[in-house]
C-alpha cells in the first residue's frame, strides 16, 4: 500500500496532493510588468486619438472678462472652436469681442444668480441648436478673501462658495441636457489652495470645498449619465 502525500510520485512524502504549486516570485513580477505594459499601451493608443475637426464644436466658458477665461476664449476661437464666452460685465464682453478673431460670441452671466444662469442657458441652447454643447468650462471664480481662517467670517465663506462652488454646479446642471446631446466635457478651474496648510494659515477649510465640491458633483453626474468621451481634445 502507498502512503505517500502525492506531488511528484510515491517517493515524495509530506506535501498535500491538492495544493497548487506556489507561484515563483520572478514569474509574478513578470506577470505584473506585462499587465502594466499592456495597460500603458492601451492608454497611449487611446490618448493619441484626436478630434478630426473642431469647427462645429461649441464651448461655453464662464468668467471671460479677464484672466484665464479671457485667454482661453481667444485661444479656442483662434483654433477654430465656436466659442460662447460669458462675461460678468458689458465692458468685459465688449473688450473681448473687439480683440478677438474667429468665431466668438459673448453673453452676460452672473453665476450667483439663478435667473442670469437660466437666461444664459437659453442663449446657449439657441446657439448650439441640435448639435448640443461640446464643452463647458466653469472658470468664473473669486480668489479673495485669503488669509488666516480666524480672520474670516461666515459671509466670506458664503461669498466664495456662491461663485466658485454653487455657481459652477448650477451652471453645469442648467447645461447638462445640451452637454448630454453632444457627449460633452466639463472642465472646472479649481485651486491648489485647497491643499495648502502653512504656518498658522490653513486654507483648506474654505478652499477644499470651494475647489473640489464642484469637481466631485460634476464627475459624479457626468459619470452616471454620460457615455465616456471617445476622443481627447488638444
Ligand atoms: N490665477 C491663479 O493663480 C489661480 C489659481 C488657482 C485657481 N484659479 C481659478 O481660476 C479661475 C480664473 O482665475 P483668474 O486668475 O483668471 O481670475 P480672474 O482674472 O479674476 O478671472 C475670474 C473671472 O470670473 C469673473 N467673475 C467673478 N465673479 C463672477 C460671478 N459672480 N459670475 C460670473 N463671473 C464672475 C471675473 O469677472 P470680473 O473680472 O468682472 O470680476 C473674471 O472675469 C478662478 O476660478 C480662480 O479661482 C486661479
Amino acid at each position: 500500500m502507498w502512503l505517500g502525500g502525492g506531488g511528484h510520485g510515491p517517493g515524495h512524502l509530506g506535501s498535500s496532493p491538492s495544493a497548487p504549486p506556489a507561484p515563483q516570485a520572478p514569474a509574478m513580477w513578470l506577470y505584473l510588468l506585462l499587465v502594466a505594459l499592456v495597460w500603458a499601451l492601451v492608454w497611449l493608443v487611446r490618448d493619441r486619438r484626436t478630434l478630426p475637426c473642431v469647427k462645429d464644436k461649441h464651448v461655453f466658458i464662464t468668467g471671460c472678462d479677464s484672466g484665464f477665461g479671457n485667454l482661453l476664449a481667444r485661444r479656442l476661437a483662434r483654433q477654430g472652436y465656436r466659442v460662447l464666452a460669458a462675461c460678468l460685465t458689458q465692458d468685459g464682453a465688449d473688450g473681448l469681442q473687439r480683440g478677438c478673431s474667429g468665431h466668438l460670441r459673448t453673453t452676460l452671466l452672473d453665476v450667483t444668480h439663478s435667473e442670469s444662469i437660466r437666461r444664459a442657458a437659453e442663449w446657449v441652447r439657441a446657439e448650439v441648436g441640435e448639435k448640443g454643447l461640446f464643452g463647458l468650462v466653469n472658470n468664473a471664480g473669486v480668489a479673495t478673501p485669503m488669509g488666516p481662517t480666524e480672520w474670516m467670517g461666515i459671509e466670506d465663506f458664503r461669498r466664495v462658495m456662491a461663485v466658485n462652488a454653487f455657481g459652477a454646479i448650477e451652471v453645469t446642471l442648467a447645461l447638462l441636457p445640451l452637454l448630454r446631446r453632444a457627449r460633452g466635457r466639463v472642465v472646472n478651474t479649481s485651486s491648489v489652495l485647497a491643499r495648502v496648510a502653512a504656518a498658522g494659515w490653513d486654507a483648506k477649510l474654505l478652499w477644499l470645498p470651494a475647489s473640489y465640491l464642484p469637481a466631485a458633483i460634476v464627475d459624479f453626474v457626468l459619470a452616471t449619465i454620460l457615455p465616456k468621451p471617445a476622443q481627447r481634445v488638444r
